[in-house]
């Protein structure tokens, strides 16, 4: 029997992710190639003509997957039902503006937008938020939207991640397919943590350490993390844009693999929650290694941590606790 169709919310649909990350979604890649879906896509008035020619390409692809197309710059509209959220609107940080005032801005934004889905959306709706400040962003909307639940509000670091696997990849000469478990600890921003400690490549005679077949830590502790965390603003200074089909293509990633599982032995980064493991303080959204089953995330506990790695995981969570301040400064 043909399954219901799921409601998914693209905010700023309008946008470059927006249009990257729609006809994914419409294709099946995000939910699985048997998961009907209705697309619900939200920007701003100004951005309404263009948000409403994205409509118009969906209709013209003919999706066969595609049940429904909501477009429309009305908050409570966009937010009725929907069972998947992504929220890739926000304010950019234009030039000259302090940080404050982005994050002003985008804590108005998100806080107006978490009353909306706690009102309309469904009571067990899963989030993913993209927009940056991205861990920040998601904070402020799980504070303001009580009723849904901490754990299905997350944010995007599988971009990182991808990039990660991607030089590891690159570096060895190796199907990026066999490359797994690395890390992203932290923000998603540059002080997060890419870490390779306990990433394995699968070769013919089995699983090897990434840090063994590299056999270079000077690499993997140097240019590696900052290749990785400065990877945003090479694609900004090369495409004069900020990446879009790779930001797309990781929050389908993070969507698939939340709502239908990880595979056997594999964790991916995804930015949740934090409930103190890793003595990371509760109540940040921080990125941590995450298995996933019956649509639940969980933090792989008891990894080995040293001290070089430990020094990084707490720079990077001390850059979200002032965050957090700055946001709730915004609030007040
Ligand atoms: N987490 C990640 O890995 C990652 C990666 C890349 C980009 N990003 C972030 O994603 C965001 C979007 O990037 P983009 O390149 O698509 O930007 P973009 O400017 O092309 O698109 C953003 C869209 O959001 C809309 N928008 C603005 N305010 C809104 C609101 N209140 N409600 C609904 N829509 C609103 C805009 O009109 C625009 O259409 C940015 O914040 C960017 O920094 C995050």
């Amino acid at each position: 029997m043909a399954k219901d169709a799921v409601r998914v919310l693209v905010t700023g649909a309008a946008g470059q992710i927006g249009y990257a990350l729609v006809p994914m979604i419409a294709r099946g890649v995000m939910l699985g190639p048997d998961q009907p879906v209705i697309l619900h896509m939200l920007d701003i008035p100004p951005a309404a003509e263009a948000l409403n020619g994205v409509k118009m390409e969906l209709i013209d692809a003919a999706f066969p997957l595609l049940k429904g197309v909501v477009a429309t710059t009305d908050v409570v509209e966009a937010c009725t039902d929907v069972n998947i959220v992504v929220m890739v609107g926000g304010f950019p940080r234009k030039e000259g503006m302090e940080r404050k005032d982005v994050m002003s801005k985008n804590v108005s934004i998100y806080k107006a937008q978490a009353s909306a889905l706690e009102q309309y959306a469904a009571k067990d709706c899963k989030v993913l938020v993209v927009a940056n400040p991205a861990n920040t962003n998601a904070l402020v909307l799980k504070e303001f939207a009580p009723s849904i639940p901490e754990k299905n509000i997350t944010c995007l670091t599988r971009l990182d991640h991808n990039r990660a696997l991607g030089q590891i990849s690159e570096r060895l000469n190796v199907e990026v397919s066999n490359v797994k478990n690395v890390i992203i600890w932290g923000n998603h921003s540059s002080t997060q943590y890419p870490d390779v400690n306990h990433a394995t490549v699968t070769i013919s005679t089995g699983e090897k350490s990434v840090r063994e077949l590299v056999a270079d830590d000077q690499w993997l502790n140097g240019e590696f993390i900052i290749t990785v965390q400065q990877r945003g603003a090479a694609i900004i200074k090369a495409r004069k844009l900020s990446s879009a089909l790779s930001a797309a293509s990781a929050a389908c990633d993070h969507i698939h693999d939340w709502v239908l599982g990880t595979p056997k032995g594999t964790w991916v980064s995804m930015g949740v929650y934090s409930d103190g493991s890793y003595g990371i303080p509760a109540g940040l959204i921080y990125s941590f290694p995450v298995t996933c089953a019956n649509g639940q995330w969980s933090i792989v506990q008891d990894l080995k941590i040293d001290e070089f790695s430990r020094a990084k995981m707490d720079a990077t969570a001390n850059e979200l606790i002032e965050e957090k301040s700055l946001a709730h400064s915004c609030l007040n």
